[in-house]
C-alpha cells in the first residue's frame, strides 16, 4: 500500500487531488433553451399567477409517479403544512416525525396547534426506524410523518402496517426523494399523502416550488381548501371559475383559504417543471449509475467508509439529494469526521461532516412561544409534554460524527472521478497510518 506523508496533503501545502475542478461534472438543474423559452412564454403572456400551466404539470407529475392527484404549491414548506391540515393535525394533536431532517418537515404542526412527538433514525438508512414509532402513539397522534433521508426510501412497510393498525395517516416528505423507488414503487406514492419541495437546490429543482401527491381524493380537496382558494369555485382576475371542491364539509367556504394562507405556484416554476419532468428519468438514471460506480469504489478501497444507499432489491436513491459516508472514525486513527472532511476539502472535493442536526433539541419545539399564550406553544393548546433532551436519539445525535457529504456527481464520467477516488484515498491511508493524528499546520 502507497504510504503517505504530511507533504502529500494539500491541507499541509501537498498537490491538490483536484487542482482544478470541472464545474460542469456537479451543475444542477440542467437548464437547455426549451426551460428558458418555457419559462419566457411565462413572463411574456403575463401569466405567473395563473394554474393553467400548473395543472398540465400536475397532470403529468402525477401520471409518471403512478399517483391519483397532484397540487402545485408554492414551496415545499407549504405541501407539507397543507398536508398535514388535510390529515388532520389540530390543536392538542401529535404527530410522530424523525428527528433527523430539515425543520420543514413538521414545524407547521406548533402552527396548527399540535406537538412533534420525535422519533430516531435507523443506523444505516438514516430514515426513521420503524421499531421507533409504536411506542409513541396516543390517542392524540394523529399522523406519522416520514423522510426519504438523502433520497433513501424509508422501510414503508412495516409503517404502514402500524399506521393502519392505529387508524392514524402516513404523510411523505419527498423532498429529497423524487424519483426514488421503495420495492418498485414511487416514493411519495406509497403512504396517504406526500408533499415535497421543488427548491432550486434539491433533485427536482425548478425555483421555489413544492407539490401535494396523493390517491385520496378528500385529501387532495382538503389541501385545495387549506391555501388555493381560487381552485374552490370561486372567479378571479387571473384564472377561470373552478370547482374542485365536492366535499359538503369544505363547500361553505369557497373563495377563501381554510388555512388564511395562498400556496398557488409561480408558472414560471409550472413551466420550467414540464420541461424538466420530460428529461428527468434519463437524467437522473445517469446520476444513480455514477454515484453507485463511485460508491462501489469508495468502498472497495476505504475500509470504514459505506455509501448510504439503498439495502432493499427493487428500491433506488432518485436524484441522490445529499449524498454521503457512513463514517467509523476507528477505522481512521480516531481521527474526527469534521476534520476528515476538511482534509478532503482542501484536495477540492465537497465535503462537510453531518446532514441535519437533531431537530428533538431544538428551542423551538421545547421553549419557543410563538403565539404568546405565556408558555411553550409546544404546549399551549393542550398537547401531551412530549419534549425530549439529549440522548433521546442516539442514532440521530450522533450523525455528525459518523456521516459525511461526499461529491454529488451529475455526469458518468469515470476517468475524472477516479481521480476523486484517488484524493478520498490519499487522506484515507493518510489518517489511518497516523492514528490520534491532530491537524496543526
Ligand atoms: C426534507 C425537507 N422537507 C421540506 C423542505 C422544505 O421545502 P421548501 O424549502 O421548498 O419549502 C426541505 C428543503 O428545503 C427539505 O429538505
Amino acid at each position: 500500500m502507497t504510504q503517505f506523508t504530511k507533504n502529500d496533503l494539500a491541507y499541509f501545502g501537498g498537490p491538490k487531488a483536484i487542482p482544478e475542478r470541472d464545474d460542469s461534472l456537479f451543475h444542477w438543474p440542467i437548464v437547455t433553451d426549451e426551460d428558458i423559452a418555457a419559462v419566457r412564454d411565462v413572463l411574456v403572456a403575463g401569466n405567473m399567477s395563473g394554474t393553467g400551466i400548473t395543472k398540465e404539470f400536475e397532470k403529468e407529475f402525477a401520471q409518471w409517479n403512478g399517483a391519483r392527484f397532484a397540487l402545485g404549491c408554492c414551496n415545499g414548506t407549504a405541501s407539507l403544512t397543507a398536508a398535514m391540515w388535510a390529515c388532520g393535525v389540530g390543536a392538542g394533536d401529535e404527530v410522530i416525525c424523525p428527528s433527523l431532517t430539515y425543520w420543514a418537515t413538521c414545524a407547521s404542526a406548533l402552527q396548527l396547534g399540535a406537538t412533534v412527538n420525535f422519533a430516531d433514525a435507523d443506523p444505516v438508512s438514516l430514515c426513521i426506524d420503524p421499531n421507533d414509532i409504536e411506542h409513541r402513539i396516543s390517542k392524540q397522534t394523529k399522523a406519522i410523518v416520514v423522510v426519504h433521508y438523502c433520497g433513501t426510501p424509508v422501510d414503508m412497510d412495516p409503517i404502514m402496517e402500524i399506521a393502519r393498525r392505529h387508524g392514524i395517516k402516513v404523510l411523505e416528505d419527498v423532498s429529497h426523494a423524487v424519483g426514488s423507488l421503495y420495492k418498485g414503487r414511487k416514493c411519495g406514492t406509497l403512504g396517504d399523502i406526500a408533499g415535497m419541495s421543488m427548491m432550486a437546490g434539491k433533485a427536482f429543482a425548478i425555483g421555489e416550488a413544492g407539490m401535494v401527491l396523493t390517491n385520496n381524493r378528500e385529501l387532495f380537496e382538503r389541501c385545495i381548501a387549506f391555501g388555493h382558494y381560487e381552485r374552490t369555485g370561486a372567479p378571479s382576475r387571473f384564472n377561470p371559475p373552478d370547482a374542485q371542491i365536492t366535499m359538503p364539509s369544505l363547500l361553505p367556504y369557497i373563495g377563501l383559504p381554510l388555512g388564511g394562507v395562498k400556496h398557488r405556484m409561480n408558472q414560471t416554476c409550472a413551466a420550467m417543471g414540464r420541461v424538466q419532468l420530460k428529461y428527468y428519468q434519463e437524467r437522473i438514471e445517469e446520476i444513480d449509475r455514477t454515484m453507485n460506480w463511485f460508491m462501489d469504489r469508495i468502498e472497495a478501497e476505504i475500509p470504514g467508509l459505506i455509501g448510504h444507499r439503498p439495502t432493499t432489491p427493487g428500491s433506488t436513491n432518485g436524484g441522490w439529494y445529499v449524498p454521503c459516508c457512513h463514517y467509523d472514525p476507528a477505522a481512521f486513527g480516531g481521527c474526527s469526521a469534521g476534520l476528515f472532511s476538511d482534509l478532503i476539502r482542501a484536495e477540492g472535493m465537497h465535503c462537510v461532516n453531518g446532514i441535519n442536526n437533531p431537530l428533538h433539541l431544538h428551542p423551538y419545539f421545547h421553549t419557543a412561544d410563538i403565539f404568546h399564550q405565556g408558555c411553550p406553544t409546544a404546549l399551549a393548546f393542550g398537547q401531551r409534554d412530549v419534549r425530549q433532551g439529549e440522548g433521546a436519539c442516539p442514532v440521530t445525535e450522533a450523525v455528525t460524527d459518523r456521516t459525511i457529504q461526499v461529491p454529488w456527481f451529475k455526469h458518468c464520467r469515470k476517468e475524472e472521478i477516479e481521480k476523486y477516488v484517488a484524493g478520498f484515498v490519499k487522506v484515507a491511508t493518510f489518517v489511518r497510518e497516523n492514528p490520534g493524528f491532530i491537524a496543526e499546520k
